[in-house]
């Protein structure tokens, strides 16, 4: 055990007990946190011969259909993958389109969520967005903080590697140093609890991760589709429900003993 280590009486038994999700069974009245890279907005405007921002005005539609359904379909919480702090490499005016769908997005739907009980967070940092969108994002999460029905946390400029590696240096001068204090700053750092991720959807085809909630998704059940974003619809969400609710999860663990 290194210095460190012994240092803040962190050992190693105290960390392997506490690491075991302590939710996300897949039983159907379990709390719920579905997540998803919302991937192929691009390709799908291209194959129409339109211009990639077209893909992401359809993407951020689809957005406002799924956020729909995951609430009939009884998900509690989703996380949804708008913005990687990887895709400011993009050209300006790309980028430019997707702040602003971001803060349309956060401008229109703010009523109907609060009406709905659905509840806005965005995760990520916040201090490379514009003002407008960062204050766009704090009325929402104001106006809608009492919603029960559906946590909607909204990644934007994130970095699941960046975000762990900030808890991590803020960890390092912790005076409580143990796995849910650990958890608690990565929450602070992000702007929103961590919370583990029972089942994690990628669209687009693609079968990575692309720096999403990787502390986060330790025993998510993965789940891609060959569709684009905006061509995945209600009925794909739940067929993906369905094929998550066929596994077993065994959390490492022998079959049956883990409940569900
Ligand atoms: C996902 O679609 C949206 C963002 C990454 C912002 P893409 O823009 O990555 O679409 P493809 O993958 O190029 O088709
Ligand atoms: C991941 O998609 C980010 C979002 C969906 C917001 P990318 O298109 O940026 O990921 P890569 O580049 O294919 O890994
Ligand atoms: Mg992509």
């Amino acid at each position: 055990m290194s210095t460190l280590y012994a240092e803040k009486s962190f050992t190693l038994q105290q960390h392997s007990e506490q690491r075991l999700p302590v939710h996300g069974t897949s039983s159907r009245s379990s709390p719920l946190h579905v997540a998803i890279i919302m991937d192929g907005n691009g390709r799908w405007a291209q194959r129409r011969g339109q211009p990639r921002s077209a893909g992401h005005a359809a993407g951020a539609g689809n957005v406002r259909r799924l956020v729909r359904a995951a609430v009939e379909l009884g998900v509690s919480t989703l996380t949804l993958y708008a913005f990687s702090s990887d895709n400011w490499q993009r050209p300006a005016h790309e980028v430019h389109a997707l702040m602003r769908l971001m803060a349309e997005f956060l401008r229109v739907d703010t009523p109907d969520c609060v009406r709905e009980g659905i509840r806005i967070a965005a995760i990520g940092r916040r201090d490379r967005l514009a003002p407008h969108l960062r204050a766009a994002i704090e009325a929402a999460e104001a106006a809608t903080a009492e919603g029960t029905k559906l946590h909607l946390r909204i990644a934007v400029d994130y970095s699941s590697r960046e975000a762990i590696y900030r808890a991590a240096c803020r960890f390092y001068k912790a005076t409580r140093v143990d796995h849910a204090s650990f958890e608690e700053i990565l929450g602070e750092v992000s702007h929103a609890p961590a919370c583990n991720v029972d089942l994690l959807i990628r669209t687009g085809g693609e079968q990575r991760l692309s720096d999403f909630l990787l502390w986060e998704a330790a025993y998510a059940e993965l789940y891609f589709s060959p569709l684009m974003w905006p061509e995945f619809n209600a009925e794909d969400l739940a067929a993906a429900l369905e094929d998550f609710h066929a596994r077993d999860r065994r959390y490492g663990a022998l079959p049956g003993a883990v409940a569900s």
